[in-house]
């Protein structure tokens, strides 16, 4: 750093300082709009979040800062180009957020954020409101302190990622020259074990599917026809035994066919990852871990690909008894997928093999309800670099390198149609309860954040863009 670059610090360090107050009545003002995009009646709280960001995007002094249609939720575009030759980063978060349900566990409503000491607690503090504030108030302070940004920034905020990003994908290809860059910041994702400072260089991919398993148009009495009729749920539930063994092996044929298997040094990368498996075991409350044999509870997490049940329902649910062979039942069943299944291919064989092992006597539809591909950020790229020298400085201590077991979809796309390598760093708490009850941010990691990305585009002003588009 030089002498400038100390001053303007402390310029940035006290405008923070001044701001603080502001910062967090700002922070709560975005939570408390409900942009839920899974659920249509929040729609318009959707679009009224990326109106509130396009606003202040236009406040703190970023240019053609727009509300864009997509056909769904909108994305957010803004940018700041004053740096020539100096390095061009699109940045992505997502504005959406994930239901609240349920909501009687929560401990303060999910849109009335609340600070507990170093904790606010809130829907989408953390996932994913959270860090997009942080860059938000780390441009504000820049701009406010300094001639002008380090680097030059494109954002891209999405309204869409917690229901599998259908839109983005068409708004990327009609795009793709405003968008063009030298690498994607994403930050989307978070620190490992408490808190160390984290990159994430891979992250699983998804397929989703519904079973819906159909007897007769209406339900039946049991006693009646007890014994004579294949009964839907007992079907389904012999379905979903034939998915997957006792040993954690899934059993789609095929299903492995495709999966890269770690090589030695990667294996040792991941076991010499800090990771304290009691506690692990102890903050989940469970008897024991439970997984795919041969792996270890890290491997299993973050590079071996898994299926699960997400619901299954179907036949009486009230209280007491009912008599009855129930008409029709479901499941909801994904699978975490890793390099380099491909998840299109994922679904037909699990269409396939549901198909083969259905019992006779009931019909068998099986729906594809999304997916993601399986990524890899390179660790050696130099943004990715620059990346672990801003987390160094913020934080005190080298980053991690982690394999990630959730999937954020677009990633895949920024490589694929954008062309862009990816650097994932993201600052939120590994037991933030995302998706759950009490989703809750580590207030000092949100503060800390802002000087790491401050940190991360002076890191990255140092860097030539030819050598980052490699
Ligand atoms: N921020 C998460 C992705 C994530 C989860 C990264 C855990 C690192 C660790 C993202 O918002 C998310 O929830 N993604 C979904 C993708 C789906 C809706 C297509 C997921 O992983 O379930
Ligand atoms: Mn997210
Ligand atoms: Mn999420």
């Amino acid at each position: 750093m030089t002498e400038t670059d100390t001053t303007a610090s402390s310029a940035f360090e006290a405008y923070l300082a001044e701001h603080a107050h502001e910062r967090l009545e700002s922070y709560k003002e975005m939570i408390r709009i409900p942009s839920i995009s899974a659920l249509h009646e929040h729609a318009a709280d959707c679009r009224r979040t990326a109106e509130w960001i396009r606003d202040d995007l236009e406040r703190i002094g970023m240019n053609h800062a727009e509300v864009c249609e997509t056909g769904g939720h909108p994305i957010v575009y803004a940018d700041w180009l004053h740096a020539p030759g100096r390095p061009t980063v699109l940045v992505y978060c997502h504005y959406d957020v994930q239901p609240v349900d349920p909501l009687d566990l929560w401990t303060s409503p999910p849109f009335e954020p609340v600070v507990d000491g170093n904790r606010i607690l809130g829907r989408g503090v953390s996932d994913d409101k959270g860090q997009l504030h942080a860059h938000l108030r780390a441009i504000e302070a820049l701009l406010a302190t300094r001639d002008g940004l380090p680097v030059n920034l494109k954002v891209c905020f999405e309204g869409e990622e917690e229901s599998s990003s259908v839109h983005l994908d068409p708004w990327l290809e009609a795009n793709r020259d405003r968008l063009a860059a030298d690498f994607a910041l994403i930050s989307d994702t978070g620190f490992f074990e408490g808190n160390i400072p984290a990159i994430t260089i891979a992250l699983r991919g998804l397929m989703y599917a519904q079973i819906d398993v159909t007897g007769t148009a209406l339900d039946l009495h049991s006693g009646g026809f007890g014994g004579v009729v294949e009964n839907p749920a007992n079907a389904l539930a012999r379905i979903i035994t034939g998915l997957k063994d006792e040993e954690g092996r899934i059993l789609i044929p095929g299903f492995y066919d495709d999966v890269v298997e770690l090589d030695p040094d990667e294996r040792r990368m991941i076991a010499e990852l800090p990771f304290d498996e009691a506690a692990y075991l102890e903050e989940l409350g469970l008897p024991e871990l439970h997984g795919e044999v041969g792996y270890t509870t890290l491997e299993r997490r973050g590079v071996r690909p898994t299926l699960d049940v997400n619901g299954i329902w179907g036949g009486f649910q009230g209280e007491g008894s009912k008599t009855i062979i129930p008409a029709h039942a479901h499941a909801k069943v994904s699978c975490r997928l890793v390099s380099n299944q491909d998840p299109v291919a994922i679904f037909a064989a699990l269409r396939e093999h549901v198909l083969a092992i259905a019992p006779r006597g009931v019909r068998v539809e099986v729906r594809d309800l999304g997916h993601g591909l399986p990524v890899h950020t390179p660790i050696d790229h130099p943004a990715t670099q620059a990346a672990a020298r801003a987390l160094k400085a913020t934080f005190g201590r080298e980053p991690v390198y982690l394999r990630e077991g959730g999937s954020i979809p677009i990633c895949a796309s920024f490589q694929r149609i954008l062309g862009l390598p990816v650097v994932l760093m993201g600052f939120v708490p590994p037991n933030d309860q995302a998706h759950a009850p009490n989703e809750w941010n580590d207030l000092e990691n949100y503060e800390a954040s802002i000087r790491a990305i401050a940190r991360m585009w002076d890191e990255v002003a140092e860097l030539e863009p030819a050598a980052l588009r490699g």
